[in-house]
């Protein structure tokens, strides 16, 4: 591993050969900080190895990170836009069912990307995220209600995991006697990282896809409340989704809507419970400071580090680091997050932050469609655990496990004493 005295910051600028930083290992998930800072002082956007995806670049500064996820004539989703078969990080040998998800919005350009977009949108904007707050907030009660007792409950699995499935299932219309079995399906999709993790991956989605196909055609035949049945009735500007974008659309929402809210809720709990001042802080007075302190937990912890890769659409060169097109790049956000040019103390946890204009939520066209039901979710979350068990206490904090899956920051299991 690399550290920041180890490399003197690049002047040619002329990196090409991968440099040795590990970014899947549970050490970095749960320090991450001292290796952000080795990267940044590499450059702003420097070449790095993964084991799954090959050599990448990535954007290590705040300014590079912005510039890059705003500049989507630059870098692109689809290889055709780039000299190039596919989409950025998908190989020839992917098996069928995951080449058909590459039709959602995410690994999409434009004028596709907007118009899979527009057809969402309303159902995620701000006001109407707002209106589900105090359901959310009964769900969370409901949830506690059901851990209580226990001696030594596991939030990640029976509190944080739970609450954005329901919330996103209630969204979809997906029936409440499908939805432990979906839970599931989507947990075990979730854990794709590798080709081992994607062969292991392939029977859960399979049965998901095959089970959105039928929810579909139930809808076509008898349509119900949720946005499966609002997509199939679809019709924005004349044009309406084809099958396979549906089901695409369909576990996209799923599988961005939950696992990430998930380790949001979990890393800020971790986080709190590392800085009792903060969190004393906090607790003094939720109502007023919960907004700000999330967006602050949001950036200190950055559950989801990295965007998706994108090509480069021609040669060119960026914050002075020459590129190829059909090179593949992504942004770092959680380097971006703990930029000193940007935040002071980033690797301090400040609940009073402000302005706090991190990239938790990337930027750009790709921005995040559930930035705001995110926002309700894990501010709820926090409200209710923390109203009811103030005192509550992480069990063997030190021996907490961090999944060594690249691009997110989440514990496996967060078994604590609800006090
Ligand atoms: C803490 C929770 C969340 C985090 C940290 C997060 C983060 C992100 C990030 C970084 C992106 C950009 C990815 C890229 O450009 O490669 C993104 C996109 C997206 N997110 Fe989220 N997300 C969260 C929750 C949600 C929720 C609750 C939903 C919806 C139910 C959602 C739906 C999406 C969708 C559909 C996109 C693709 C948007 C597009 O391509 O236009 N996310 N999210």
């Amino acid at each position: 591993m690399l550290s920041a005295m180890d490399l003197a910051p690049q002047t040619d600028f002329s990196l090409r050969k991968p440099l040795k930083f590990n970014v899947e290992n549970a050490a970095f998930k749960r320090d991450p900080f001292p290796t952000l800072g080795a990267m940044r002082a590499a450059g702003p956007v420097i070449p790095i190895k993964f084991s799954f995806v090959g050599k990448v670049w990535v954007t290590t500064t705040h300014a590079a990170t912005l510039g890059m996820v705003k500049d989507n004539e630059l870098f692109v989703q689809e290889g055709r836009n780039a000299g190039k078969a596919g989409v950025a990080g998908m190989t020839w040998w992917m098996p069928k069912s995951i080449k058909l998800l590459a039709n959602n919005m995410l690994l999409k350009d434009e004028p596709d990307h907007r118009r899979l977009r527009k057809l969402v949108d309303r159902a995620f904007q701000r006001r109407g995220v707002m209106d589900m707050r105090a359901d959310i907030e009964a769900l969370a009660d409901k949830l506690l209600d059901e851990i209580q007792h226990e001696a030594r409950p596991d939030l990640a699995n029976d509190y944080s995991r739970r609450l954005p499935l329901e919330v996103i299932c209630e969204l979809l219309g997906i029936p409440d006697q499908d939805r432990k079995i979906f839970g599931e399906w989507s947990r075990m999709t979730a854990s794709i990282s590798g080709p081992f993790g994607l062969l292991r991956a392939m029977k859960p989605l399979s049965k998901m896809i095959a089970y959105v196909r039928v929810q579909i055609n139930e809808c076509r035949l008898h349509p119900r409340d949720g946005l499966i049945s609002e997509l199939v009735c679809a019709e924005d500007e004349g044009e309406k989704l084809d099958e396979n974008e549906l089901v695409a659309m369909v576990l996209l929402l799923l599988v961005a809507g939950f696992e990430t809210t998930t380790h949001l809720i979990n890393d800020s709990i971790i986080a709190l419970e590392q800085n009792p001042a903060q969190k004393a802080f906090l607790l003094a007075d939720p109502a007023a400071r919960m907004e700000r302190s999330v967006e602050e937990l949001a950036r200190f912890t950055t559950p989801v580090q990295l965007t998706k890769p994108r090509y480069v659409a021609r040669d060119c060169t960026f914050f002075g680091q020459p590129l190829k097109r059909g090179d593949i790049i992504m942004a770092f956000l959680a380097s971006a997050n703990a930029d000193p040019a940007e935040f002071n103390k980033p690797d301090t946890l400040d609940l009073e932050r402000f302005p706090n204009p991190h990239l938790v939520f990337s930027s750009g066209i790709h921005f995040c469609l559930g930035m705001q039901l995110a926002r309700v979710e894990t501010q709820s979350a926090l409200k209710q655990l923390y109203e009811r068990f103030p005192n509550l206490e992480i069990i063997e904090p030190d021996r907490l496990v961090w999944m060594e899956r690249l691009g997110f920051r989440g514990v496996t299991s967060l078994p604590v004493r609800l006090r």
